[in-house]
């Protein structure tokens, strides 16, 4: 058969409320021109985000109701450590609320002044965690990366020789250096193994740790599978303990690769560095055997990360990336290629050309969206990431400008991402009729979450 299906059947739903296009005009300005302020009930295909989104199986929410609630030693603990421990190879397993706790410890212990940490490119919360600690968060990206038109297997794949010589330069201020797989910030593209193999190779001819920032560690593995010469023939499974087996440890916001709403793990090798990190967590998540979770948490984490690497679902994942991205491909809308793992990334700047950066091309195609569908998108461009020069004030522009449209885990079908793929093409269409905005009120930081708009007529 060619036609993939969902590899489940729905024993739960939840229905989706309907909108006018009326009603969601007095809703968008209602919000200040801004998604995040939107009630999610008045969203009717949500994209804002992959994380904590998923759709949880039966056996999660039966793992729910048998989790072990007590304080120290619960047998959810001891599952949730050896389900991981069998994935990763790491030795010391310490559950943590989320991916940015798990981050915050480690940089407490690696981060502080005057030192710099590399990686393929940041996410923001790790980028956050590395300053707030005094250090400087490196982005150092491939080539091909940076470029949204070129097709490539592997453009999540960290700049090797940029490493060596940053490391060279920079020799006793490396205290650890990351890996974030697959890349989110730049377009959910895969690292290859060869590429984590090769950093792990130059790490050690320094002496310095090496950490994955893993959230989405399985379709990075599916890619690998699908895309790398020799991993054909071997398992998913396989294919991520050989990536864990080149790392010392690994930051994992169990949100999206381990298919639950809350969660996260940091998990590591060396035995001192364990020890700081659990004086840490006790201070700021918990104890040791349930850090910020509850006994039911880590139970769905453990089932989750079993039910992730089943090659079924990855093949209707990535198809399902790959397929709304080939009808958009097809229709002539502008995205950044190859689709990645969990996101369609829109070319912005090529969308809607005739509207200036300072004038937020992306944010124009996000209130579309949502006016025009009840589609909820975010953007990543100048209304994230623009910055003001300290001189002239003028506004300096991010290198892209893009719309991220992120697919929670089986939660939409194909008859949802169809409705979605139509929206996208019927704006497309008539892109001449998008409009800038302006700021009415700019936050000093992460102005994307809190800032209001008015469309400039
Ligand atoms: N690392 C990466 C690559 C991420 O994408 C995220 C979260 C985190 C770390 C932090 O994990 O949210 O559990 O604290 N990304 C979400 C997103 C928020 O929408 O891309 P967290």
């Amino acid at each position: 058969m060619k036609t993939i299906i969902e590899p489940f059947k729905i024993k739960s739903v939840e229905p989706i409320k309907f909108t006018t296009r009326e009603e969601r005009i007095e809703i968008l300005k209602k919000a200040g021109y801004n998604p995040f302020m939107i009630p999610a009930e008045e969203v009717i295909i949500d994209l804002l985000t992959d994380s904590g989104t998923s759709a949880m199986s039966s056996k999660q929410w039966s793992g729910i109701m048998d989790g072990d609630e007590s304080y120290a030693g619960a047998r959810s603990y001891y599952r949730f450590e050896k389900v991981v421990k069998e994935l990763t190879g790491f030795k010391h397993i310490i559950p943590t609320h989320q991916g940015r706790a798990a981050e915050k410890i480690l940089f407490s212990i690696f981060g502080g002044n005057g030192k710099f940490i590399p990686n393929n490119t940041h996410f923001d919360t790790t980028r956050a965690n590395i300053e707030y600690s005094g250090a400087v968060a490196v982005d150092l990206p491939c080539k091909e990366g940076n470029d949204p038109d070129l097709i490539a297997d592997f453009k999540g794949n960290i700049d090797l020789n940029m490493l060596d010589n940053f490391i060279k330069s920079n020799k006793n201020n490396v205290p650890l250096v990351m890996l974030t797989i697959t890349n989110n910030s730049n377009g959910g593209q895969p690292v290859s193994m060869e590429n984590i193999r090769e950093t792990k190779r130059i790490c050690s001819q320094y002496n310095i740790p090496f950490f994955l920032d893993a959230c989405r560690f399985a379709e990075n593995a599916y890619f690998i599978k699908l895309r790398e010469p020799g991993y054909q023939g071997k398992s998913v499974r396989e294919i991520a303990q050989e990536m864990f087996s080149y790392a010392d440890g690994c930051t994992m916001s169990a949100k999206k690769d381990a298919l639950v709403n809350m969660g996260g793990f940091l998990a590591l090798n060396d035995d001192d560095i364990a020890l700081k990190a659990r004086n840490i967590l006790v201070v700021t998540e918990g104890f040791p055997t349930y850090g910020g979770l509850a006994g039911r948490d880590l139970e769905a984490i453990a089932q989750g990360l079993n039910e992730v690497l089943d090659e079924n679902y990855l093949k209707y994942r990535i198809r399902t990336v790959e397929y709304t991205g080939q009808k958009l491909i097809n229709s002539g809308v502008p995205i950044l290629v190859p689709p990645g793992g969990h996101a369609i990334y829109l070319n912005a700047k090529k969308f809607a050309p005739h509207i200036p950066p300072e004038n937020f091309p992306g944010h124009s195609i996000v209130c579309e969206l949502y006016i025009h569908a009840g589609i909820r998108a975010v953007e990543i461009g100048s209304v994230m990431f623009g910055k003001y020069d300290k001189e002239t004030g003028k506004h300096i522009p991010p290198k892209m400008e893009l719309v991220r449209l992120a697919l929670p885990r089986r939660v939409y079908t194909q008859s949802h991402m169809d409705y979605v793929i139509e929206a996208i093409i019927e704006i497309y269409n008539k892109r001449e009729n998008l409009k800038g905005y302006k700021f009415t009120y700019e936050p000093p930081i992460l102005r994307h979450f809190l800032a209001k708009f008015e469309p400039i007529v």
